[in-house]
C-alpha cells in the first residue's frame, strides 16, 4: 500500500507542543492546536486496568511526581499524579530568564494523565481539521491488547475504518512491524507508519513491511542517508520524519520532499515553512 504525496508538508506536534508545555498533557496539545499544528503525535500505553493513556516512558518517574510502570498502575493511580511540575523544573534548569512555560494550570486536568479518549475528544472539538498520529509502545508485552483497545476506541469515534487511507485523519505508528500488522489485519484502510532509526536491508531497497504505506525515519537517519528517502519516495511511500526541531533540518526536509515533519516546536517550524 502506498500513499500519494501530500500537497504541503504536514506539521505534527510531537507529544503536543512539548517544548513549551509538559509532553502528553492537554496543555501541550491545546497549545499545539493554538499554534496551528496540522496534526498531533502521541504515544499510547495500557494501564493495569486496560485504559490507553498517553505516556512515552515505560515508567511515570520522569514526567510525573509518581513512580512505577504504567502497566502496573491503574488509571485512578495515574489520575492522582501531577504530570506538569517536572517541566517547570526542567525549564528553569540552567536558565537566568523566565521560561516560556510555567506550571500554573487554570484547570488541573490540563496537566493530569491524559487518556487517548480525552485526546480524541479534544481533536473532535478543535474547530478545524487536526490529524492524529498514534504510536503504540511496547505492543509485544500485551500480545495484541494495545491494538485491540485502540481500534475499539477509534470505532467509538467513527475513526477505525476510513474509506481510504488518504481520507483518514488518524494513522498508527510503531517501531514494531508486528503491531502494524495487527492493525492492518483488523483495519486494512487505516494508514500505518513504520518507524525506523537504523539502516536495514529492507530500507536499502526502499521497501517497508508488507502493506505499510508510510515510512517514519529519524532525522538523524535522514541526515546521514538522504538517498533512502529518495528510494522510499520513488517507491510511492510518504515519508514522515521525527523529531525535527532545528531550522536547518526543516530546510533539509523541504529539499527532500518530506511529507510530514514531527516536531516539539510546531510554531517555529510553521514559521520556517512560511505559514
Ligand atoms: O514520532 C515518532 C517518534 O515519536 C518516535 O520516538 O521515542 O519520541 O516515541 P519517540
Ligand atoms: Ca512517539
Amino acid at each position: 500500500m502506498t500513499h500519494a504525496r501530500r500537497q504541503r508538508i504536514q506539521v505534527v506536534a510531537h507529544r503536543g507542543a512539548s517544548e513549551d508545555a509538559p509532553e502528553h498533557t492537554l496543555a501541550a496539545y491545546k497549545k499545539a492546536i493554538e499554534d496551528g499544528a496540522d496534526a498531533l503525535e502521541c504515544d499510547v500505553r495500557l494501564t493495569a486496568d486496560g485504559h490507553l493513556v498517553c505516556v512515552h516512558d515505560r515508567r511515570v518517574n520522569r514526567t510525573s511526581n509518581g513512580r512505577g510502570a504504567v502497566s502496573a498502575l491503574e488509571l485512578s493511580d495515574l489520575a492522582a499524579l501531577d504530570f506538569g511540575s517536572w517541566k517547570n523544573r526542567d525549564a528553569w534548569r540552567g536558565r537566568d530568564e523566565e521560561p516560556d512555560w510555567e506550571h500554573r494550570p487554570e484547570d488541573p486536568a490540563d496537566t493530569s494523565v491524559l487518556t487517548l479518549e480525552r485526546l480524541l475528544e479534544l481533536v473532535a472539538d478543535a474547530g478545524r481539521p487536526v490529524e492524529l498520529a498514534i504510536e503504540t509502545k511496547h505492543p509485544t508485552r500485551w500480545a495484541g491488547q494495545v491494538e485491540e483497545r485502540l481500534l475499539l476506541l477509534l470505532k467509538r469515534f467513527g475513526l477505525d475504518a476510513p474509506r481510504t487511507p488518504e481520507e483518514s485523519p488518524v494513522r498508527i505508528m510503531s517501531f514494531s512491524a508486528r503491531s502494524l500488522h495487527r492493525v492492518r489485519v483488523a483495519s486494512p484502510t487505516l494508514p500505518t507508519v513504520s518507524l525506523m532509526q537504523f539502516v536495514t536491508p529492507r530500507l536499502r531497497d526502499g521497501r517497508l513491511p508488507e502493506g505499510v504505506g508510510i515510512a517514519g525515519p529519524s532525522i538523524r537517519l535522514v541526515r546521514n542517508h538522504p538517498v533512502y528517502v529518495e528510494r522510499l519516495k520513488r517507491a510511492g511511500h510518504q515519508v514522515h520524519v521525527w523529531t525535527v526541531n532545528e531550522p536547518e533540518d526543516v530546510d533539509l526536509c523541504v529539499d527532500l520532499g518530506i511529507d510530514a515533519i514531527i516536531t516539539n516546536r510546531p510554531r517555529e517550524v510553521l514559521r520556517r515553512l512560511g505559514r
